[in-house]
């Protein structure tokens, strides 16, 4: 018998994460901030950094940058839970609440990374459909928790890769009747016209838990920090299940240091706002279908061309977007990222070379 062992039975069916990382010019396939953090924001890391003790571990509660957070959202500390990016935060959920026996609920299409790492972690997961402008409802959220009591309730507001953000009333109605935890995913939180926040402390509310990242609107995506708000025993909980050390001095210095830009970060939403209404209108122009975004990135499908070609098309130009196109539901769909106002002209006029 050959001395490698083959992986878990269970993860045989389930492909690897792949967002193709294709050399181009122009990246506009992850959703990243186009613009690199405040001009500020080095030397503030710099003297975070200058802090840190090398050769000690790391303050293994990450209390100042969970208290910076804590008063960023007027919480307690207490109720603050950060790590390796949003992904981590969503993995420590799963490790503490999921596994074998207890079933998570995701709407699809939603971001991939709710079921796969759910998968990982040896959870079932169970879909509701979004209807056809991608919209969760609540008669399938009520009808699948009804028939499967998840221990997790996905929501993911605004939705990647669709771009909608669920209207507060549908979240407010899926927090009051989940029977366990809901997970609102506001990594694109910044952008929406509402967040789930607000409903933190409400009495009948305890379950809910807000997951958001610093790879987007804080323009940290090389650091991976996430965080989640959550009641205590939800934080407590993935404190014991995150590895010892999990979060880097640096990765911790990282945040501190970017929220002394809170003004910028805001302003940065507002450009992206800007350059994504003024792609929508251009794309518009052309023969394609698009959907409403209220994130830093729009779902399109081109009416005249496969996907797959158009994509390459603009690979071929050094521009690299994000075909989605294989998931059953978003057939012939491409996402594009907004970028900089430059970046996104040249999106523009290669993507009419490639309809033409
Ligand atoms: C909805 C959503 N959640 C979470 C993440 C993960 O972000 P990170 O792990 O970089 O914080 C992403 C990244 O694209 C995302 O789109």
């Amino acid at each position: 018998m050959s001395p490698l062992v083959p992986k878990r039975d269970d993860l045989a069916s389930l492909d690897g994460y792949h967002s193709p990382q294709v050399a181009a010019e122009v990246r506009l396939n992850t959703n990243e901030s186009p613009l690199p953090p405040p001009a500020a924001w080095p030397e503030a890391f710099a003297s975070e950094i200058a802090r840190v003790e090398a050769n000690r571990y790391p303050d293994r509660g990450a209390v100042a940058l969970r208290s910076a957070l804590a008063e960023l959202h007027g919480v307690d500390p207490a109720e603050v839970f950060c790590a390796n990016g949003s992904n981590e935060v969503l993995q420590c959920l799963l490790l503490a609440f999921g596994g074998a026996g207890r079933v998570v609920a995701t709407f699809e299409p939603t971001y991939a990374l709710h079921a796969f790492i759910a998968r990982l972690t040896g959870t079932p997961v169970v879909s509701g459909s979004r209807n056809e402008r991608f919209e969760v409802e609540l008669d399938v959220v009520r009808a699948l928790m009804a028939e499967h009591r998840p221990v997790i309730t996905f929501l993911c507001s605004p939705n990647n890769p669709t771009g909608n953000a669920d209207p507060i009333e549908l979240t407010e109605h899926v927090i009051a009747e989940a029977p366990g935890l809901v997970v609102v995913d506001e990594a694109y939180g910044q952008f929406a016209p509402a967040s789930a926040t607000r409903f933190r402390g409400r009495p009948g509310a305890e379950g809910l838990v807000v997951v958001r990242t610093f790879s987007k609107t804080w323009a940290l995506a090389a650091a991976r920090l996430g965080y989640l708000l959550a009641d205590p025993a939800v934080v407590e909980a993935c404190d014991s299940v995150a590895l010892p050390y999990h979060l880097s001095a640096y990765t911790q210095a990282a945040g501190l240091a970017a929220l002394e830009f809170q003004a910028e970060m805001e302003e940065r939403v507002a450009l992206v706002s800007e350059e994504r209404g003024r792609v929508a209108t251009a794309l518009g122009e052309l023969d394609i279908e698009t959907w409403p975004s209220d994130a830093n990135f729009i779902l399109f499908r081109p009416l005249t061309h496969p996907a797959a070609v158009v994509w390459q098309g603009l690979v071929d130009r050094s521009i690299l977007i994000r075909d989605v196109s294989g998931r059953p539901e978003l057939a012939d769909c491409l996402r594009v990222t907004i970028g900089t106002a430059a970046e996104n002209d040249r999106f523009l006029c290669a993507l009419e070379e490639c309809l033409r």
